[in-house]
């Protein structure tokens, strides 16, 4: 099979900051060596495929357990700590059991609709922070570091329903535990890059390049203990109620703690890991919406047309009336289409399989491309162009149901909070769209900017 060889890989990824480029690297390799290709990196290999229907067998050819990556680096740190695997580290019949039960409670949009109300409190303090910063502009209505904005959103969304509890990202005087929260989890982002390059690097070579692996634990550390301040308060809250003979109901948390289907160390990692995964790809695709938005207006205004002619005017949406304006799902697809945040996906095979003509043995680890597929012109015309009607479904032969673009994953191991991150971006879109456009007609429009 054609492919990079190790130093070429070497160079890329190591020296050229590669991990950065992934996409880029994708669709070079692409061209360079076709769809299926082949990246060595030492003894180890990777076999690419950037073919929509090549990854439509794979996926559905996979079994109940689907493996994604070697997982080493993390399962080492949670045994190193005495702390159990969530969803994305664990593997087989410990991986099984817990997406049995989270699977119950947050995988279907009707589970996730009862939070609507949740998040719509969290959307209502991001217009406020929004109106304040904008008044406090030099001219009054530029408002700058849009992405740090959608960060304290998707936070304070997602951790309204992993905690049960507001976290004040979005008050303009955070709390402190909030502030050190918010660090924690930065530095984990600004330091994920380097704990990628602590699961590249070989343990043998660990003391000669102690730092990915010290930063690596390092930031970790720090978010299973601020998920664990969180946990502990709810749990503590419910066990309250729970001595005063009172009965309790309530979200995520309180099912899994009164199930007792998880241990309380699976309750920590499964919170921990789920938040670490629904920030930033939340936070990201919704600036990219933005930005996309800012670039065709005439797109926004069809969009709030929609919004208008099918929700009426001044109404606070709930995950009810999104399916009544396709056209903001179809803007949430197309953008995920051009700027997914995991450019790529992965699998291990359980078995041999034949893919392209080639013979991949059990146990190889093949990069699912979708990136690459996202930009064939094959899987979608003019895929250069941002038109979110591509994704309307005119008939029931006209739908763009295929795996050229699966940002979510597909199958078992499919991202388990897609509803969730639905959720936080359809209901604040429509709202955003809404005021903007009201704006526009009233003459008070406010310009939101990215540093
Ligand atoms: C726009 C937002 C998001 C995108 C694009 C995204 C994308 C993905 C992708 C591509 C995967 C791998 C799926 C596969 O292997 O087939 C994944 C897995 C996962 N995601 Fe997301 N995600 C998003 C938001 C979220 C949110 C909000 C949460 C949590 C509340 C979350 C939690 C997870 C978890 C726990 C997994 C691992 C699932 C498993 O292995 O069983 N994600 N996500």
């Amino acid at each position: 099979m054609p492919g990079p060889r190790t130093l070429a890989n070497l160079v890329e990824f190591f020296w050229k900051d590669g991990f950065s480029r992934i996409h880029e690297i994708q669709q070079k390799h692409t061209q360079e060596y076709g769809k299926i290709f082949k990246s060595h990196f030492g003894l180890q290999s990777v076999v690419s495929i950037a073919d929509r229907d090549m990854v439509a067998q794979v996926l559905r050819a996979e079994g109940a357990a689907p493996q994604r990556a070697d997982m080493g680096s993390w399962q080492e740190y949670r045994h190193l700590r005495g702390r159990s695997t969530g969803l994305i580290s664990a593997e087989g019949e410990q991986w099984l059991k817990m997406r049995r039960v989270l699977r119950q409670r947050i995988l279907k949009p009707r589970d996730v609709a009862i939070f609507s109300g949740e998040i719509n409190q969290v959307i209502a303090d991001l217009i406020k922070r929004i109106y304040i910063l904008k008044s406090q502009a030099e001219d009054g209505e530029t408002v700058t570091n849009v992405n740090d904005l959608f960060f304290k959103y998707s936070m304070e969304g997602v951790a309204t329903i992993l905690y049960e509890s507001r976290l004040g990202c979005l008050e303009t005087s955070v709390p402190q535990p909030t502030v050190d929260y918010i660090e924690a989890l930065g530095l984990m982002f600004s330091t994920f890059k380097t704990s990628m390059y602590a699961g590249a690097i070989p343990r043998w070579l660990r003391p000669f390049i102690p730092k990915p692996w010290r930063e690596f634990c390092r930031s970790w550390d720090g978010l299973f203990k601020f998920s664990q301040i969180h946990v502990d308060n709810k749990l503590r809250d419910i066990q309250c109620h729970m001595d005063r003979g009172e009965s309790v109901s309530g979200g995520l948390l309180t099912c899994l703690f009164l199930s007792q289907e998880l241990t309380l160390e699976e309750i920590y990692a499964n919170i921990t890991e789920m938040l670490l995964a629904g920030v930033d790809t939340t936070s990201f695709t919704l600036s990219w919406a933005v930005y996309l938005l800012a670039w065709h207006p005439e797109v926004q205004q069809t969009v709030y047309r929609e919004i208008v002619k099918n929700l009426g005017e001044r109404h606070v949406p709930t995950a009810a009336d999104v399916p009544k304006v396709p056209l903001v799902r179809a803007l949430l697809k197309e953008t995920l289409r051009l700027f997914p945040v995991l450019p790529g996906n992965g699998r291990v095979t359980q078995e041999d399989l034949v893919v392209g003509g080639y013979l991949i043995p059990k146990g190889t680890q093949l990069a699912l491309c979708h990136y690459a597929t996202s930009y064939a012109d094959e899987n979608f015309p003019r895929p250069r162009e941002f038109r979110p009607e591509r994704w309307l479904r005119k008939g029931s032969l006209d739908r763009v149901d295929n795996f050229g673009s699966i940002p979510f994953g597909y199958g078992v191991r499919s991202c388990i909070g897609q509803r969730i991150a639905e959720l936080e971006i359809h209901l604040l879109l429509i709202q955003q769209i809404s005021d903007k456009e009201k704006e526009k007609e009233e003459g008070s429009c406010c310009r939101l900017r990215e540093n």
